[in-house]
């Protein structure tokens, strides 16, 4: 089932059947000196997720890596992710499923957990950023993103949900992949553009939480993101700053 058959997209898209990671494809095509192009695959069979964590990628998932060579400096690059968990987020909600942004980039859904009666949040999407550059430049930029889509309850991990165990039924991959396109493109990394609508979906904000970094842990009221994709936490100690690249874990307590 070819999903980029026939897709609008504001990029040229390489399409596989399966594939070990889109974004490893996409650091090639990199390589070889491409740019604005989406590597997409019905399934992964090594797909990678953030701190070198394995991303299971079964058939019915939505597999897309990005590759751009935005004309920014490195340091904005986590506005990019940002990016890309907004438009999963609002291409998930336009196919009515309330999706909301667990910072930096974890797209999440509530659900009633049946044993415990209780109302908890399991995972939609991630998004896996990499890129090569100077200190002021850029030289290419891999978003990959990583969507439950269509997946089946019985391939799906744990703490994972789809858009499919949501609305019982399939979506139009196709479709919903073309809106994460458009709203990315869209966003770009236009600070003023994406703060305010990651603000808007936003899981993290008002919460209290306990993140881990590699230098130590941070526990308090997550207050606000700031640019290029840092959170505030507001400690006993005072408002601290934890970098979206140092969040090893992040928990509400
Ligand atoms: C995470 O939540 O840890 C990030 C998961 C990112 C998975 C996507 S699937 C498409 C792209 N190719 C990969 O190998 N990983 C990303």
């Amino acid at each position: 089932l070819a999903i980029a058959h026939g897709l609008a997209a504001p990029y040229e898209i390489e399409y596989h059947d399966a594939l070990g990671s889109t974004n490893d494809r996409a650091r090639e095509l990199a390589d070889e000196g491409a740019g604005d192009v989406v590597v997409v695959a019905d399934e992964q069979t090594g797909g990678r997720g953030r701190l070198d964590r394995e991303w299971a990628a079964p058939p019915g998932g939505v597999y897309a890596s990005i590759l751009t060579r935005p004309h920014v400096p490195p340091s904005q690059v986590p506005l990019a992710t940002l990016a890309a968990a907004v438009a999963v987020t609002r291409a998930a909600r336009e196919a009515g499923v309330d999706a909301r942004i667990k910072w930096p980039n974890d797209v999440l859904v509530a659900v009633d957990d049946g044993e415990q009666g209780e109302r908890v949040y399991r995972k939609l999407a991630g998004i896996l950023t990499e890129m090569e550059g100077e200190a002021d430049r850029v030289s290419w930029l891999v978003v990959g993103i990583g969507v439950n889509a269509n997946v089946a309850t019985a391939d799906l991990p744990p703490t994972g949900t789809s858009l499919r165990e949501q609305l019982g039924e399939n979506v139009d991959r196709r479709v919903f992949l073309q809106r994460v396109l458009e709203e990315y493109h869209e966003l770009g990394t236009d600070v003023d553009a994406v703060l305010p609508a990651w603000r808007d979906h936003a899981l993290t904000l008002g919460q209290r939480v306990r993140v881990e970094t590699p230098s130590g842990e941070v526990v308090g009221e997550a207050v606000d993101v700031e640019s290029p994709g840092a959170l505030l936490v507001e400690t006993d100690d005072g408002v601290v700053r934890v970098s979206a690249g140092d969040c090893e874990h992040l928990r509400p307590v």
